[in-house]
Parts: C-alpha cells; sequence; structure tokens
C-alpha cells in the first residue's frame, strides 16, 4: 500500500487509498496548470529519492523522475549495469543497500525476478516502490492506466470503473501489466478478459478469455494492447500469423465500440501489436496514459512519504 512500506503489489491496496491516491493526482495536475505553488517542494529541498532501474525503461523512468523532481526530491538515477560495479560482479542487493547508506527517502525500483524485491524492501529503512518487477506485477502502470481511465470516462459524463470491461490484447502471459490489472480489477470493480493466441495466454486462468479479436473488442469498453515481448519467448514467434490475428488496425477497429478508448502501456511496435494508424483515431489513449503517469507517481511518492498531506 502506498505509505511507509511503499507499494511492491495491488493486494494490499484500500479503495479508499486508490480514490484518494486519484484525487491527489488530480490535484497536483490543476495546481500546476495554475502555476500554484506547493509547500512540500521546501520539505524535500536536498533529499534525494533512489531510481534503481536495473532494467531498460523510458517511460517509467523519465515520469518516476519528473515526479521526484517536482516533489523537490533530487533523483539518484542508476539505469542498467553499465558504468555501475554491477560489471564488477556486486549483487543488486549490496548495490541497493550501499545506496541506502547515502540516505535517500524512497526507492524507486526496477528489476528481474532475479531481485527478490520484497525481501529486501524487509531490509531497507525506507520505503520501496516497485516500477516493473519482471513478469510478477506493474502496479503503477495499472494505477496510471486507470487513473487516465477514470478522467476519460469523466470527459464523458460517466463516473467510474464499475461495470466497465477491459480487453487486453497479446502477449499476456509476460506481462507485468496484465498482472496488475487483475489486482486492480477486483478493487475498482472493472471486468479483465484476455485475448491472444493460446501460447500468450497464461496456463491457468480464471479470467474470461477470446480466441478472436473481434469477438473480444465487441464485449470491451477498453481496448489494452500489450508488445509482443520477444525478449522473453524461449522459442522464435511466427508474427506474421500474429499481426494477421491479433493486430488492432481499421479492420478491427469496427467492432470497438465509438467511445472506448485504446490503450497500449508502452513501449509500442507500430506495425506489430497496432498499426499507426491508431495514432489518428480520437480513442487513442497510449499519450495520455503517459502525461497522467507523472501526476500519478507524484502522488504515490508523496503520499508513501507522508500520507499525502500537501
Ligand atoms: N510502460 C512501461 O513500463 O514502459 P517503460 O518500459 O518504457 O518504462
Amino acid at each position: 500500500m502506498p505509505n511507509q512500506s511503499g507499494l511492491l503489489d495491488l493486494n494490499s491496496i484500500e479503495i479508499s487509498e486508490i480514490t484518494d491516491l486519484f484525487f491527489f493526482a488530480e490535484t497536483l495536475q490543476k495546481n500546476f496548470k495554475e502555476k500554484k505553488s506547493l509547500n512540500y517542494k521546501d520539505r524535500y529541498r536536498g533529499l534525494t529519492a533512489a531510481l534503481l532501474f536495473f532494467e531498460p525503461s523510458t517511460r517509467t523512468r523519465f515520469s518516476f523522475e519528473t515526479a521526484a523532481a517536482r516533489c523537490g526530491l533530487h533523483p539518484l538515477v542508476l539505469s542498467g549495469s553499465e558504468g555501475t560495479s554491477l560489471e564488477k560482479g556486486e549483487s543488486y542487493e549490496d548495490t541497493i543497500l550501499n545506496i541506502q547508506a547515502m540516505g535517500p527517502e524512497v526507492f524507486i525500483i526496477r528489476s528481474s525476478e532475479e531481485l527478490d524485491m520484497a525481501a529486501i524492501a524487509r531490509r531497507l529503512s525506507r520505503p520501496v516502490i516497485n516500477a516493473g518487477w519482471g513478469v510478477l506485477g506493474h502496479p503503477s502502470q495499472a494505477l496510471l492506466d486507470a487513473y487516465c481511465w477514470t478522467r476519460y470516462l469523466e470527459s464523458a459524463q460517466k463516473k467510474n470503473l464499475q461495470g466497465q470491461r477491459l480487453l487486453i490484447v497479446g502477449d499476456i502471459r509476460h506481462s507485468r501489466v496484465a498482472a496488475s490489472h487483475r489486482e486492480l480489477a477486483h478493487k475498482l470493480g472493472y471486468e479483465v478478459a484476455f485475448c491472444g493466441p493460446a501460447d500468450f495466454l497464461p496456463l491457468v486462468t480464471d479470467v474470461k478469455t477470446f480466441s478472436t479479436l473481434s469477438e473480444g473488442l465487441g464485449w470491451c469498453t477498453a481496448v489494452m494492447v500489450l508488445r509482443v515481448q520477444l525478449e522473453r519467448h524461449k522459442t522464435k514467434i511466427p508474427l506474421t500469423e500474429y499481426i494477421h490475428n491479433f493486430q488492432l488496425n481499421a479492420d478491427q477497429l469496427k467492432y470497438l465500440n465509438s467511445e472506448a478508448p485504446i490503450f497500449h502501456p508502452g513501449p509500442v511496435n507500430y506495425g506489430t501489436e497496432i498499426d499507426c494508424q491508431i495514432l489518428s483515431d480520437s480513442r487513442n489513449q497510449i499519450l495520455h496514459q503517459v502525461e497522467s503517469g507523472v501526476w500519478l507517481r507524484q502522488a504515490l511518492i508523496l503520499k508513501t512519504l507522508e500520507g499525502g498531506e500537501l
């Protein structure tokens, strides 16, 4: 949960905390637009946030970096192993413990499952925010998606996510984003269904699945397309067949409700899981997700540090 103990997953977060977080993110966004100065910047001046990205990232790293800077925290960024003592054989755990000795206020960590993030979090005196942990979860991504979706619904005079239906299309078996949406859907009352070739679906799941994209698009009120994570597959993936059956393109879009938002957590491989025609579709929310991510993550950092008092 987003308090002094940080955020490793979404199982233990309370619904009221999520609502609070969304309200907080919206307030930060509004205040920034209105150039209102808030006093937390003075509180954190001279203090640091440790952003330890042991796996590649663009959106999550930059948005947490922006969020930390807007809180007044100086972001200390480790990005990959190059140029660090990981190259000399130092372990992830020892790296983190050494950085703790330098006194950051919060740890924001992206890693593979090779690092036991939960175990290291118990050894640290400061909170840990999971910024993507192997295939296990990406809680801040699911939260920002839901925040972005909520705002989209509000602009269409529809109140919240209760009863909404999210179709997640693509490489779900390797998706930490899909894993976190399963956790979040239980809290916020939206339903999740999966769509993709059998090899991409989780081996065991109690989630509704669609084997054809047109059927899934006809069912949902929002669609989220995922990248094919070639780097996590042990065998070669026949992409031509995948594109033919599951690419979201103009032919398939006719099955999607005219008001249903289109999400993608990124990075996007245009021409594979999604066609670039989506860029001009009014339902495309991809860059709104990125923008929402900064506010949601700033709210998350502040709430983690001090319960959210502005
Ligand atoms: N959505 C997401 O996690 O993107 P990055 O890998 O670029 O951070």
